[in-house]
């Protein structure tokens, strides 16, 4: 049986740093919930069979109806207090599944990932790659500051933000976290990170990201969010 791929959308957060006074997901642009346009994407995404989405506890319900208008829309589970505990959740959920399947871990807050995004971390996948990021270059400078000063400065041209999806094959991500949730001190903004940290012989595929493919996080975001939205209607 051919290998098959989920993608699990992440809103389990309550978007604090946005400060909208309801989780960020939830808020619209372009007419629509952040979550239902990133649910769309792989919705719409022939190489996806199913998308689970994880939201946070107190909106399952308005998760559900966000999602209840897609075909491959299969569950939403509520997630945990952290990021890393919203992927645990989604882990046991597709408990079932064999280490062979693939899933795809992707922000709700990034409503515009594009179908080539998606495609080149398929494609790393299929091409036996077992933990796969989205990085985009760092225009800043990034330096590396401790307790107010430079400690180092990294070559910017090796500098790379993450987005997401990062996809896995299903059995190195589980194997990871059993590590990483044994570990008291478990501290990862992401789940290639969970893999660095935990199963550090797994190489970690980095494929090219897109600047559309932002995180809304800040007020300034939202403005810029709107704007692509009435841009490109999907
Ligand atoms: N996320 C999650 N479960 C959590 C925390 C975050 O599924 N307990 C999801 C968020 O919903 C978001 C993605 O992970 O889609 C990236 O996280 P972030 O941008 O930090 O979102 P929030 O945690 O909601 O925002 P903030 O940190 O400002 O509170
Ligand atoms: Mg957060």
């Amino acid at each position: 049986m051919a290998a098959r791929t989920v993608a699990v959308v992440l809103a389990g957060g309550v978007g604090e740093r946005l400060g909208a006074g309801r989780p960020k997901q939830l808020i619209e642009v372009g007419g629509r919930p952040l979550l239902a346009h990133a649910i769309a994407a792989f919705d719409a995404h022939p190489g996806i069979g199913e998308v689970v989405v994880v939201m946070a506890p107190g909106h399952l319900r308005e998760a559900a109806a966000i999602a209840a208008p897609f075909r491959r829309a299969a569950a939403v589970i509520e997630g945990g207090a952290t990021r890393t505990a919203s992927t645990a959740a989604a882990l046991r959920a597709l408990a079932e599944r064999p280490d062979d399947d693939r899933v795809l871990f992707h922000d709700a807050a990034r409503p515009f990932v594009d179908r080539e995004v998606i495609d080149r971390v398929l494609a790393a996948l299929d091409g036996g790659d077992e933990a796969v990021a989205v990085g985009v270059p760092a225009s800043d400078t990034m330096v590396v500051v401790e307790d107010g000063v430079v400690v180092s400065m990294p070559p910017r041209e090796t500098m790379t933000r993450f987005q997401t999806p990062q996809g896995f094959r299903l059995g190195t991500i589980r194997k990871a976290y059993e590590s990483a949730l044994a570990d008291p001190e478990l501290r990862a903004t992401d789940d290639c990170g969970v893999v660095h940290r935990y199963l550090p012989e797994v190489t970690i595929r980095v494929v090219e990201g897109s600047e559309r493919n932002f995180k809304v996080t800040r007020p300034l975001d939202v403005v810029v969010a709107e704007h692509l939205a009435s841009e490109d209607p999907r």
